[in-house]
């Protein structure tokens, strides 16, 4: 059976808005993804059936708000395929990071170095930055080819043994361009590097299996993969989490606390000091709940569709410049144009009026901007609720904007 796009559509109650007298075509996933109404009633659920503050309290409402927290920490554990008290809430994919920037990076000395790439989000840029200033290590970056990949033929080049730590992007938040994991897995094993991934424009296309792809550290957002803001994920290897020291102090993270001193509470509690989102963890759960049931081979072919027709459409648009892999091979469904002589912030507004959502500018990606000689792009972000009329609404709006303001 094909995938039915408007099954899932009907799913996603904003998709159906008329804003302005304009439809929704919201191209703008990988900022943030819309949430679908399992979401909103998991979360609406806890608010109106057992909010109350979790892993405190002997009352009814608390030991059903703990429940439904934990429960939700293993809904986002079975979405990764590892076991649930390896997963970690955060604040976010951010958060995620500079967890491991912080807590990881402290057990780090001097003259270590870590391996990022140019193509990385600030989020796995500026955490390692601070860390260089606090900490007095040195950061080596990949270089990104011109299709817009990692390139990875530099690893031998930049791998030394004082690399501790090889952070990367699993999926291109500007070209969509898919990380080959095992082949960075392979490099940093034989100089003794652990691997994290930032899984942010990842985890909103499907289950993962992390331990098959032999990393050691992921983080993702549950803003971007149909979950409430607020709320993201860290999942490390137990023996590196029980070896870090917290990132914040406060409640719940302790074991003892006296004047004195303090110990701390295994993983994942030593992270998660203070009371943490409860209602956007029940809705992240739910959104990996979600993903789990989705169909993802019928998703991602409908995915991949969406991205041949609006690189086959931007081809026939004078003037219009992909950035980012060419091909279906290896990439996900994020991609950046250029109109030229047009700002894509001009671009984006112009693609506002025909009721087109997208992201223009530099993306959080300034290196990568700067590397390219780039004012910045328009990315079109897709997700499996996207379809044809979408892309063809982005289209009209492109082919305006050549038009009208060149
Ligand atoms: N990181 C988000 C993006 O790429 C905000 O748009």
């Amino acid at each position: 059976m094909s995938f039915d796009v408007a099954a899932v559509r009907g799913q996603f109650p904003i998709l159906s808005e008329i804003i302005d007298g304009l439809p929704v075509h919201y191209l703008d996933n990988g900022a943030s993804a819309q949430t679908p109404l399992a979401v909103i009633d998991a979360v609406r659920h806890y608010e109106t059936t057992g909010r109350a503050n979790v892993l405190r309290g002997v009352h009814r409402l608390a030991e059903r708000a703990t429940e439904s927290y934990e429960n939700a920490r293993a809904q986002v554990a079975t979405f990764l395929g590892v076991p649930t008290m390896e997963i970690v809430f955060t604040g976010g994919c951010t958060a995620a990071i500079n967890l491991v920037a912080y807590s990881y990076g402290s057990l780090l000395k001097p003259g270590d170095r870590i391996l990022l790439s140019e193509i990385e989000h600030h989020s796995n840029i500026v955490p390692w930055q601070l860390l260089r200033s606090r900490a007095g290590i040195e950061l080596d970056m990949l270089p990104v080819t011109t299709d817009g990949r990692i390139d990875l033929e530099a690893l031998p080049r930049l791998l030394t043994p004082r690399t501790k730590l090889v952070s990367l992007a699993h999926v291109s938040n500007v070209t969509g361009a898919l990380l080959d994991v095992r082949a960075v897995v392979e490099a940093a094993k034989s100089v003794g590097a652990r691997v994290m991934l930032d899984g942010a424009q990842r985890a909103p296309h499907g289950p993962l299996d992390l331990p098959s792809l032999g990393v050691d550290f992921y983080a993702f957002a549950g803003h971007k993969a149909y979950g409430p803001n607020g709320i993201g994920v860290l999942w490390g290897r137990p023996e590196l989490l029980d070896a870090m020291p917290p990132f914040m102090g406060g409640g719940s993270m302790i074991g003892r606390v006296t004047l004195a001193e303090t110990t701390w509470a295994p993983s994942p509690r030593r992270f998660e000091a203070g009371t943490p989102a409860i209602g956007p963890a029940i809705g992240l759960g739910a959104a990996c709940a979600w993903m789990q049931a989705l169909d993802w081979t019928g998703a991602h072919d409908h995915e991949m569709a969406l991205v041949q027709r609006l690189m086959d459409g931007l081809q026939k648009i004078d003037g219009t410049q992909i950035f980012g892999p060419a091909s279906l091979q290896n990439r996900y469904p994020v991609v950046s144009f250029m109109l030229d002589g047009v700002h894509p912030h001009d671009v984006a507004q112009t693609l506002d009026s025909f009721g087109v959502a997208v992201r223009a500018g530099h993306h959080c990606a300034q290196p990568l901007m700067d590397r390219f000689d780039l004012d910045g792009t328009t990315r079109v972000s897709m997700a499996p609720y996207n379809d044809n009329s979408d892309i063809d609404a982005l289209l009209a709006g492109v082919a305006h904007a050549a038009k009208t303001l060149r």
